[in-house]
């Protein structure tokens, strides 16, 4: 069976896509592209209105292919599922699975029936009382994952119990649930086996692993001493970082490990106090400058990016100043920026006043404008220094006598690197390798660099 999977919203949802492909080709099934799939598979995002609303509009786009052809429907995943559930069948005739944050890993059977003709529609929504470790789906071997099998994602936990006022996520992807420890080290040790280099652990809310009862006594801190000292991992990351459950020992293992990626994403949300208790975030600024200072201390060279929201309910010029203060005191090398976007069921849909469309959408432009000025900042400063890069791929720019190579900076940064490779006829031979790189020009968002030593 030929099957298609668009894939909105975070890291989780791009991982469980990832598994659900697997999962579905150890059954016989082809993935396709979009004009030969007979099944497509929508994994969504619902954390903004907008991605919302892409859904709806690209769902609507099958039903001419599905009227044509009787074989053709639709199933659809992730927290727009969770949060519409069986109303997508009354919506659309021809979605015939919903499967919510835990019912996908029922998805992949749910489907065979389907196909099969067992079942005619089905909708899998439940929450688990906690976290079920999924089929393994052929592990995430070589190929499947990005930069030629070489990196992979590791979850450690699902859901999130924060409910901060404006977020829909503790709603769609329900309480938080950690994965017992030896699981999370045992996957990661075998994907090393298999040659894995760099592992990103993932979680709504990582620094709360072990908080609930699944952790098994173990702290975040403690998982990630166990992962770090995995030999022959490269490099490690986590995503994503609440500033108010971080602790000491997590900002120390940033100066212990060297596999620890010297990058961290630690959503801000706002520079005022007052948009911060609103938002129900419980930490304040001086908190999290107090972080940042830590961090800094425990490794210089630390790269910190973030999230921020502007026109969140009551949010005045003077709070927005305050934030726009924050991200140039901070000097993050990037931040993701969003307008606040009313979520069904959220405490901050109660909230007045609400900020004029306008005025967000100006604040957005001014905050985006401050951000690529540091940004460029940043990477200006990196022209001429050396580093290691990860290479996942061919760059998407060519040009020249030696072919350009797009990968990645210890701190995540992309780097196109114009280096020839002795020898290897194979152009694919560099992904998955760590090339010593000059650094030698600063795009808006990139940078440029070329090889200098032997990749390894
Ligand atoms: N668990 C992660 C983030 C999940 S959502 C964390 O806590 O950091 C990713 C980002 O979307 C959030 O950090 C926030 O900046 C943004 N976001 C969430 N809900 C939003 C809303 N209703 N309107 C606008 N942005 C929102
Ligand atoms: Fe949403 Fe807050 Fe949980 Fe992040 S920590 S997923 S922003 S409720
Ligand atoms: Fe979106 Fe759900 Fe992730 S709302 S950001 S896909 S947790």
């Amino acid at each position: 069976m030929k099957f298609h999977i668009t894939t909105f919203g975070c890291q989780m949802n791009v991982h469980d896509s990832q598994w659900l492909t697997r999962a579905l080709e150890s059954r016989g099934w082809q993935e396709a592209g979009e004009d030969e799939a007979l099944v497509y598979i929508f994994n969504t995002c619902s954390v903004r209105d907008k991605p919302e609303q892409k859904v709806y509009s690209e769902i609507g786009r099958i039903a001419a292919h599905a009227r044509r052809d009787p074989r053709v429907f639709v199933a659809v995943g992730g927290c727009v599922a969770q949060q519409i559930g069986r109303g997508f069948f009354e919506r659309f005739p021809f979605v015939r699975l919903v499967f919510g944050s835990d019912g996908i890993a029922g998805a992949p059977n749910a489907l065979e029936r389907i196909v099969a003709g067992s079942d005619e529609r089905a909708a899998l929504l439940d929450f688990m009382p906690a976290y079920e470790e999924r089929e393994a789906a052929l592990e995430q071997s070589a190929g499947s994952a990005a930069g030629s099998g070489r990196q992979a994602f590791v979850t450690i936990m699902q859901g999130c119990d924060n409910f901060c006022a404006y977020c829909i996520v503790p709603y769609t992807r329900g309480r938080q649930k950690s994965r017992h420890p030896d699981a999370v080290v045992e996957e990661c040790r075998a994907l090393v086996d298999s040659g894995v280099r760099e592992i990103t652990l993932l979680g709504q809310n990582v620094n709360s692993f072990g908080m609930d009862k699944g952790g098994a006594g173990v702290s975040f801190g403690g998982l990630l001493r166990q992962v770090a000292a995995i030999k022959g991992l490269d490099r490690l990351r986590f995503t994503t970082s609440h500033p108010k459950d971080i602790a000491p020992e997590v900002i120390a293992a940033f100066g212990e490990f060297e596999t620890l990626c010297p990058s961290l994403h630690l959503p801000l949300q706002s520079g005022s106090d007052a948009m911060l208790k609103a938002m129900r975030r419980r930490y304040t600024l001086g908190h999290y400058m107090g972080i940042v200072e830590a961090l800094k201390q425990a490794r210089p060279d630390i790269v910190l990016t973030t999230d921020l929201i502007v026109g969140f309910p009551g949010e005045t010029e003077a709070d927005f100043q305050a934030t726009l203060d924050a991200l140039a005191a901070v000097g993050y090398d990037s931040s993701f920026s969003f307008k606040y976007s009313d979520r069904p069921g959220v405490a901050a849909v109660n909230m007045e006043p609400k900020v004029d469309p306008q005025v967000a959408a100006e604040r957005l432009m001014r905050l985006q404008t401050l951000q690529n000025s540091i940004t460029r900042k940043c990477l200006k400063m990196l022209v001429g220094t050396e580093t290691d890069v990860f290479v996942e791929g061919l760059s998407r720019i060519q040009g020249g006598d030696a072919p350009s190579w797009k990968g990645r900076d210890p701190a995540g940064r992309v780097v196109n690197v114009r280096m020839e490779y002795g020898g290897c006829e194979d152009a694919g031979d560099l992904v998955g390798m760590m090339v010593p790189v000059r650094i030698t020009e600063a795009k808006k968002y990139t940078l440029m660099g070329e090889g200098t030593g032997t990749p390894w």
